[in-house]
């Protein structure tokens, strides 16, 4: 029970959409609100499908919730409708009324652009469509035809679900290194990503909110330019293991090893209260799909002592595998 936030650690591409997703089936959870837009595609694996989710909620995978999204979110209206489609939940997904909305062209000048180009942006539009809400003339999803089945009061839904005592997940994307305000600027994405931000945009107040969980991956991966403290090489990122390609976009990830410095500071911002951290078994082959703390191997342990020592709380939930199940879940435990 309670409102719990889910925010990025790094660069984004942590795992979010997994733990999102097991959170939704373990803890039913009632009410899940996504933030963000369409840069951001959140990888849900369920009954042997695949989804690369960019505007629904990952919570879909458990029938009973309901999926929102929050007034700050940009939505992409085909992507939307696409999503509702694949994922069967037309009827139980509901856009805020004030959410703004990306259109072709925002999207044909992200990928014009020299210097959006010379950022490495996904190319989505989100950025020129923020920038268009900035100067208050962006359609809103009142303003679409195709919405009305949809429209919802957020805000409002998510605050009476908190005080119902109900299970509220406020679902953020990317990591808070591609804040605008906080990350690595000029190679960010055009809004903050904050847990608090994430609070903001969704219309739940600072107060409301039970638990802060920073989802962190065992090493670090970034797409798109700017710099990457520790970079590995290609070839040595794919002899480790670590070698990824967006999900969204299908660019190489540029990785590099956990940043225990960073991690201070990104779990100090977000005002963690507990951390997950995602593919342990990638550096830790011995943990893949290992369902209990004891059964880990003693470097992978020490790694978990090492990530909670920097960033002050318990890593309550870390990730051995792809499977929805492949989870040491300590919650209760730590
Ligand atoms: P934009 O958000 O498309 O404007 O891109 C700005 C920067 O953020 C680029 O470096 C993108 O690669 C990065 N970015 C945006 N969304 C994501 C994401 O979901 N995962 C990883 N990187 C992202
Ligand atoms: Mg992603």
């Amino acid at each position: 029970m309670g409102c719990t936030v889910i925010a990025g650690a790094f660069w984004g591409d942590e795992g979010k959409g997994k733990i999102v997703s097991y959170l939704a089936l373990k803890d039913k959870v009632d009410v899940c609100v996504r933030t963000g837009s369409v840069n951001a595609a959140h990888t849900v694996h369920f009954e042997d499908k695949r989804y690369a989710l960019h505007m629904v909620p990952s919570t879909f995978v458990y029938d009973k919730s309901r999926l929102l999204i929050a007034p700050g979110a940009n939505v992409e209206v085909a992507q939307f409708l696409k999503e509702v489609e694949e994922t069967g939940v037309r009827g139980r997904v509901g856009v805020d009324r004030q959410a703004s909305i990306i259109e072709s062209h925002h999207s044909a000048l992200d990928r014009s652009d020299g210097y959006l180009k010379s950022l490495g942006t996904t190319g989505r539009g989100v950025g020129p469509a923020v920038q268009e809400r900035a100067k208050r003339s962006a359609k809103l999803a009142r303003d679409m035809p195709e919405l009305k089945p949809f429209l919802a009061d957020v805000a409002e839904e998510v605050n009476v679900a908190i005080n119902s005592d109900k299970t509220v997940v406020l679902e953020g994307t990317q990591g808070l290194m591609l804040s605008l305000y906080h990350g690595s600027y000029p190679y960010v994405t055009s809004r903050d990503t904050s847990a608090a931000a994430i609070c903001s945009e969704c219309g739940v107040g600072p107060t409301r909110v039970d638990s802060v969980l920073v989802v962190f991956k065992a090493f670090i991966t970034r797409v798109g330019a700017g710099d990457l403290s520790g970079e590995l090489s290609k070839e040595e990122a794919v002899r480790r293991g670590w070698f990824e390609t967006a999900a969204g976009t299908g660019r190489e990830r540029r990785s590099a090893p956990f940043d225990f410095d960073l991690a201070r500071r990104v779990a100090m911002i977000h005002g963690a209260t507990e951390a997950a951290l995602t593919k342990l078994d990638v550096l830790f082959p011995d943990c893949k799909g290992v369902t209990s703390h004891d059964k880990l191997s003693k470097e992978a342990r020490n790694f978990v002592a090492r990530v909670e020592e920097a960033v002050g709380v318990p890593v309550t939930i870390v990730g051995t595998g792809p499977g929805a199940l492949d989870i040491v879940d300590r919650r209760g435990f730590v």
